[in-house]
């Protein structure tokens, strides 16, 4: 499988808002995708309708009653894209507050025990992990990552291991490094040897790159960002196991004993996850010849990844006569060149010129990417490599070979030796 035809991208471009301008710059390449992708234009117009209703859920009209049915729709559509084996989905604030509440919940809720999380981790549970192992007396093991291929191994996982280890953290995908972490494998290591743990998986970075399969991952949480998954800002969604269900919830006095949502959902955040099925769905269908919902997921995933890897490897080693970021004199690349765990996004430093730089220079060439700093969010990982910063490009199904182009063209002229 290649990029996709010509027909089929600008079909998949029409889809999104803000493709190829933005309201404060002008035309402009998206490579930043990783700080949010792009939104459906099926979410804006949700977004507005839903605004704009006064009814809450709960009530005996035929306003509330709609709501409600959008609310068990989505979630419906929910289970289809993640696919777990029972449990509930619900919304929160964000990806982070989510993140930290499901690990909160199973760190207060079990015994005395250990909490297991890895070093490649975005501090959103790196740093609930270790909040929550502090208030909890709960001893912290930091699995050391492997610096040369950006990501955590199953094997690292099973040497840090302990028995009583009450909950673990996995990264699915670091925004960092773009690379992805084999969940399923981790999350076998971590039960070989303590089987009653709770898993919390952080699955914000790999959402837009489709193929989630909660079922095949044996976790308890799963959490992501529906802005960095062609929705918008505002909420997070988070699925948890029924086991997850029988911790003890903070909770209304007298309130029902399994609810995790706190207080007024918002109808709109659920009906623009549904847009966000709804595409998966769409494009799944225009490239397998089947009606079930679940396998047009899975083809979604499956054509999104096979495009994405498409242009990163254009974007790493070269195009035309384009040479790739990978054969720039002085480079870094962030998970090496031919990294098969690789979704959809390439970091990499030079050695003579600072990434701040190349992020402006960029942008006046009208590329949007983005500097990771060695500071809280990326230190972890930029640190043990040598480098202060560099320079993230992040893209998605949606970006072209032509936007890919253009970024090396870029590249070509601002590493090129002053004259
Ligand atoms: C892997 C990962 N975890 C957590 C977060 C934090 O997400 P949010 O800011 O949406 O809460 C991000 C954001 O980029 C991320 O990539």
């Amino acid at each position: 499988m290649t990029a996709f035809a010509p027909e089929m991208m600008q079909d998949i471009r029409s889809r999104f808002a803000h493709v190829e301008s933005c309201p404060f710059q002008g035309p402009r390449v998206f490579f930043e995708n990783a700080g949010g992708a792009l939104t459906l234009t099926s979410v804006v117009e949700t977004s507005a309708k839903f605004a704009a209703l006064p009814d809450n859920q709960g009530r005996d009209n035929p306003a509330a009653q709609a709501l409600g049915q959008i609310i068990k729709r989505a979630k419906s559509d929910m289970a289809c894209f993640f696919n777990p084996k029972g449990g509930q989905f619900f919304v929160g604030e964000s990806g982070t507050e989510l993140t930290f509440r499901l690990i909160r919940a199973a760190a207060m809720g079990t015994s005395a025990g250990r909490i297991i999380g890895s070093t490649v981790e975005h501090p959103a549970s790196r740093s609930a992990a270790q909040h929550w192992a502090e208030h909890t007396g709960k001893p912290y093991i930091c699995v050391p990552h492997d610096n040369a291929t950006g990501a955590v191994s199953a094997k690292a996982y099973a040497q840090h291991m302990h028995p009583d280890v009450q909950v673990a953290t996995i990264l699915h995908t670091s925004p960092v490094t773009g690379i992805a972490n084999d969940v399923a494998a981790i999350s076998a290591a971590v039960r070989a040897t303590a089987p009653q743990a709770f898993i919390i998986v952080d699955g914000i970075q790999h959402a837009s790159h489709g193929r989630i399969d909660i079922a095949s991952y044996d976790i308890d949480g799963y959490v992501v960002s529906p802005y960095k998954v062609f929705s918008r800002h505002g909420y997070g969604v988070a699925w948890v196991s029924d086991r997850m269900n029988g911790l003890p919830l903070e909770q209304l006095i007298d309130g029902p004993a399994t609810n995790w949502e706190m207080g007024t959902r918002d109808t709109g955040a659920y009906a623009t996850f549904s847009d966000v099925v709804r595409y998966f769905d769409w494009l799944g269908s225009r490239h397998a010849d089947t009606q079930d919902p679940r396998q047009r997921i899975e083809a979604a995933g499956a054509v999104i990844h096979a495009h994405e890897k498409t242009l990163t490897a254009a974007m790493l080693k070269g195009t035309g006569n384009l040479p790739g970021l990978a054969e720039l004199p002085g480079v870094t690349i962030l998970g090496g060149v031919d990294n098969l765990m690789r979704e959809g996004l390439v970091c990499f430093a030079l050695d003579h010129i600072p990434a701040a730089e190349i992020v402006a220079k960029l942008n006046a060439h009208g590329i949007r990417t983005h500097i990771r700093k060695a500071d809280h969010y990326s230190g972890n990982i930029l640190t043990p490599l040598g480098l202060t910063a560099a320079v993230r490009v992040s893209i998605c199904h949606y970006n072209t070979l032509e936007e890919v182009a253009a970024l090396l063209a870029a590249m070509k002229q601002i590493a090129a030796p002053a004259s």
